[in-house]
């Protein structure tokens, strides 16, 4: 599979304008869409370098191209398949090859499957697994020691809101996304004290393709949050300093997912089950 890289644009410099480069690099997963290519604009606009992955190549191109344009940072493209477990491998020798110093890593990649387990496709359901699970955990072990090379990295793993309780009808989704949340804690207590700044961003419902790529409604429980509001509250946690392992976002979330883990186990199973109901018929 071929790496390629873009050229930065040559862009003359404002007069008195304040250096926007700081030479830090920010690798995004999932920077074709959604919440991925957001986290790359506020990077590109903190100064950062990017690079972007996914599969859309002409749309990881289009978001370079902005970026070196709207930031005047360099954005490089790295099309890829997460769902091909050598995939974060390719992508982290290729970051590397940058030779710019790598200061944040945002898991922004995945997907969700629905409906009955028993109907689910088991090809669909084995990327899945892959695609938001294994490979945010082989790209986070391979990027750390770079992330802790100096104090100020961030470590930013997109999880949900489905990882708060097991989902009936959108089992195979939640339990990645369960994983996802109990890797990024144990990763936040394992590096306190080092200067990482790790954090599980728990989003529910988000206005993003999402939906469309899932093919179902089952995700669309409740109030459904603009891409902004998502993006500026991870954020806001990622400037406090000593900000806990995960963030939840929205008070009727936060509200929800404790509900679920004081509930007992077979009402909470009933609910979930009612609320992702779109996902059974
Ligand atoms: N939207 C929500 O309601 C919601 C709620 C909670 C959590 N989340 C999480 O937020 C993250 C971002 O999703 P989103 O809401 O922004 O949805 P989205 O607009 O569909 O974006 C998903 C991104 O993941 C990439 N991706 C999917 N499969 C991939 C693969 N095999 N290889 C490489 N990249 C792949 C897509 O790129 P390509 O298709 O170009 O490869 C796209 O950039 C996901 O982890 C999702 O689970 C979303």
């Amino acid at each position: 599979m071929s790496l390629p890289k873009k050229s930065p644009t040559k862009k003359s410099p404002q007069k008195d304008a304040p250096p926007k480069k700081l030479g830090h690099l920010a690798v995004v997963t999932g920077a074709s869409s959604g919440l991925g290519a957001e986290f790359a604009r506020r990077w590109a606009e903190r100064g950062y370098d990017v690079a972007l992955v996914a599969r859309r190549k002409d749309r990881l191109e289009a978001l370079a191209a902005e970026l070196e344009e709207s930031s005047g940072v360099h954005a490089f493209v790295v099309p890829d398949d997460l769902s091909d477990p050598e995939a974060p491998y390719r992508i982290v020798a290729a970051a590397e090859a940058l030779g710019i110093p790598i200061r944040v890593l945002v898991n922004c990649a995945g997907f969700g499957t629905a409906g009955p387990f028993v109907h689910e496709d088991s090809r669909r359901i084995a990327d899945e697994i892959i695609v938001n699970t294994l490979a945010p955990t082989i790209l986070s072990r391979l990027l750390l020691p770079a992330l802790l090379s100096a104090p100020g990295g961030v470590l930013l793993n997109v999880s949900s809101t489905a990882s708060h309780q097991p989902l009936p009808g959108i089992a195979v989704y939640a339990a990645t996304k369960s994983y996802l949340t109990s890797l990024t804690e144990s990763l936040w207590q394992e590096q306190r004290g080092t200067g990482l700044t790790v954090l599980a961003l728990c989003p529910g419902p988000t206005a993003t393709g999402f939906f469309e790529a899932a093919g179902s409604d089952a995700f669309a429980v409740g109030s459904v949050a603009t891409i902004d509001t998502v993006v500026r509250a991870a954020f806001a946690s990622l400037d406090r300093p000593d900000s806990g392992p995960t963030l939840t976002v929205g008070f009727r979330n936060r509200v929800t997912g404790s509900l679920a883990s004081l509930a007992p186990q077979r009402i909470s199973l009933a609910i979930a089950a009612r609320l992702t109901s779109g996902a059974r018929g």
